[in-house]
């Protein structure tokens, strides 16, 4: 099969210079080094590209309270991120940053040639100001008490308690979450995307099989929902690109964002002699551009993106490829449960391998989140990995080195065997090629396991025990560590360090695609040296303990976020008897469960001593309910009983904080049980 060879560009989303990598992002950048390094092997020309995206107003006020300037925030950060991709052996081909010359440059451009089309608009907008640090306010950095259901210390843009959306201004005794300021409405001319011109492109290529079908369809409601001008300018103070010919005005994060795609690439081919920018992005390239994105991300993508490129006379993406989210044993990463992991976190205890195969395993082509559960995880890496594939190895390797000198056979014990394992290679690279890693690495495994049932049946341990039978020893052998050979390779996008060490010890060069269809005969290898170890439970212990430190240890949020006083003053003084009236009683949790169909409650049946309760809490947000069984609380005894819909609740637990996953409930000092009073 004779193809031409592809030239391909892909990139990955770009993460926010503001925060550590996490496992979250990991999915991401994983799937996507998979994919390259898969088309590499193929013999293609593909560069990956990256960069940080550093500009906006987090970035900026979290430069500020540390005392330094946004470009010193931006490069340490760029230095984090770099290690951790490099140590989850991420092979990007130029990783960058959006606050470059590269970035400002094509970022000018496309701006004047959309304005020359007509493509921008302007007038004057009101929006929320903060007067003492006199800037004007994004939406999640005003805080109030939602105009729905009243719940205090909520976001600009939505409550999450009631789950409401709704606009700043209907947001009731709001104050910047930056300087604790009741904000003013203030005037100021901003410039549009005019997204509706390009109604008719857009239905084109987002229709066109540039996108995944369900992303496609998710498409279609919003063209019915109307395409609106998209804000692309924000006032000073700002930490990005001030727009030409417009002093005080700054491009706003997202337009200069995927720009840096472009930029990147740029800074590349500037330092890659005959790599030509033009030949990837002209509007007559014949080269593949993919954009590996989050699902959170798709608008972006799958319509700004696209008009903004072409409305600048560059061409479009060949395709956006979105994924889903990442929960930690069925659920949103948790703080509080010690799921929300840095990759540095991991990194600090465990191989790169396993999680890059753990993730292999459960990602499909679609946007349907994806868990890692950290028990399979465990089991799965331990015997599919160490189990399987690297047992082969072992096996037959010791016979090999101490009975023919390192040497393998001339010739293959089963030459057939050997054939079925090159013919499931081509449907283990469409599987790739699709993006279907689950089904490859089903189809490897289906491998390894029959490479495994060979040597049982063959057992070298017996052979080589028996006189005459040398050779067969030898075809035996050489048969399994072939058959290995080629398991790593399937394997090499997956693992690619891995693939490293073992090519080491075949004493044979970085494995292709095409190197898989001939046997390795009369060649010598090196000593077996062990290439994984198993995961044990302590490891993984560690890291759910390291990333619960972390929450203790977590630097106060992004934002000067008020103090909780200035927001919710002490309430009037009251007499003792009317504070007597309430009773508070020390209380076991003796049992804690979910309830169907309830967003925020946790059903706790709560021992006083003697008598149970039963309590229904909004702390689901903050608490797994194992965590909660055996624990002692405070509660309400003497509250009148509320009928709720999901039953009576018989009282009311006490807990501090802002509400979501800052959630705390009290615990009294060691000593005290249950049926105490508190006063
Ligand atoms: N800076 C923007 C992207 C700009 S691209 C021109 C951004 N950054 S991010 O750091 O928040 O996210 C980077 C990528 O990681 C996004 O594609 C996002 O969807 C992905 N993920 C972040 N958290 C994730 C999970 N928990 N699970 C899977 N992917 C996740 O968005
Ligand atoms: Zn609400």
């Amino acid at each position: 099969m004779i193809q031409k060879a592809r030239n391909i560009l892909v990139t990955s989303a770009l993460p926010y210079a503001n925060g550590p990598i996490h496992i979250g992002h990991m999915v991401e950048y994983i799937q996507t080094d998979i994919w390259v390094r898969f088309q590499k092997m193929r013999g293609n020309q593909c560069l990956y590209v990256c960069a940080d995206d550093a500009h906006g107003t987090p970035i900026m006020l979290r430069a500020r309270k540390e005392g330094i300037e946004p470009e010193a925030l931006i490069a340490r950060v760029s230095e984090e991120h770099k290690a951790d991709f490099a140590d989850f052996n991420v092979g990007f081909d130029n990783y960058h940053s959006t606050h470059s010359d590269e970035n400002r440059y094509y970022a000018s451009l496309i701006y004047q040639r959309n304005k020359d089309k007509g493509n921008i608009a302007n007038r004057t907008i009101t929006q929320a100001y903060d007067p003492i640090e006199e800037m004007f306010l994004p939406d999640r950095f005003i805080k109030g008490e939602c105009p729905k259901c009243g719940a205090q210390d909520q976001y600009g843009d939505n409550c999450e308690v009631c789950g409401a959306s709704y606009s700043p201004n209907e947001l009731k005794n709001p104050v910047s979450a930056v300087s604790g300021a009741t904000p003013v409405d203030r005037d100021s001319e901003h410039y549009f995307f005019k997204l509706a011109n390009f109604e008719d492109m857009l239905k084109e290529w987002t229709r066109g099989g540039h996108l995944q079908a369900e992303v496609a369809n998710k498409l279609s409601e919003w063209f019915e929902a109307g395409l609106h001008e998209w804000d692309i300018s924000r006032d000073a103070p700002y930490f990005g690109f001030e727009i030409p010919d417009h002093p005080g005005k700054y491009f706003y994060v997202w337009l200069d964002a995927p720009i840096g795609y472009m930029a990147s690439f740029k800074n590349l081919c500037d330092r890659t002699p005959g790599l030509e920018f033009d030949a990837f992005w002209s509007k007559d390239s014949s080269a593949e551009l993919y954009h590996f994105i989050g699902k959170d991300i798709i608008y972006f993508h799958a319509l700004f993106w696209p008009a903004m490129l072409h409305g600048a006379d560059f061409r479009t993406p060949t395709a956006v490829f979105s994924h889903g989210f990442l929960t930690v044993d069925g659920q949103k990463m948790s703080k509080s449960r010690g799921t929300f992991i840095k990759a540095r976190t991991y990194l600090d205890n465990l191989n790169p391998e396993y999680l890059r195969y753990y993730f292999a395993a459960k990602l499909g082509a679609g946007i349907e989140d994806i868990d890692l559960n950290l028990d399979d995880f465990l089991a799965r890496v331990n015997s599919d990995l160490v189990g399987k594939v690297v047992n082969i190895a072992s096996r037959c390797a010791g016979f090999i080195n101490k009975r023919f000198e390192g040497k393998l056979a001339n010739k293959l014990e089963d030459t057939a065997l050997f054939e079925s394992f090159t013919a499931t290679g081509n449907q283990i690279a469409e599987c790739y090629e699709k993006r279907e890693f689950s089904k490859a690495v089903r189809e490897i495994m289906a491998l390894a396991d029959r490479a495994n049932q060979y040597i049982d049946e063959k057992k070298p341990w017996v052979i080589a025990k028996e006189t005459g039978r040398e050779q067969e020893l030898h075809e035996v052998c050489t048969l399994g560590l072939n058959l290995f050979r080629l398991l790593i390779g399937f394997l090499r996008p997956i693992l690619p360090a891995t693939a490293d060490k073992s090519e080491a010890f075949l004493q044979v060069q970085p494995i292709s695609w095409d190197d898989l269809e001939q046997p390795l005969l009369g060649h010598t290898i090196d000593a077996f040296k062990p290439l994984m170890t198993r995961i044990e439970n302590s490891q993984i212990d560690a890291i759910v303990e390291a990333s619960k430190v972390d929450l203790e240890k977590q630097e106060p949020s992004t934002v000067k976020t008020s103090e909780p006083l200035p927001q919710d003053p002490i309430c009037d003084t009251i007499e003792y008897p009317d504070f007597a009236k309430v009773d508070l009683r020390v209380v076991k949790i003796i049992k804690a469960e979910q309830v169907d169909g309830a967003e925020k409650l946790l059903q706790l049946t709560l021992d006083l001593g003697g008598e149970t309760r039963n309590v229904f809490a909004g702390i689901k947000s903050a608490y797994a309910p194992e965590d909660l069984v055996g624990k002692l609380t405070v509660m309400v005894a003497n509250l009148a009983p509320r009928k709720m819909r999901f039953g009576v609740s018989e009282g009311m637990v006490l807990a501090a904080g802002p509400g979501g996953k800052e959630l705390f409930i009290l615990t009294p000092d060691s000593g005290a049980t249950p049926g105490m009073r508190v006063k």
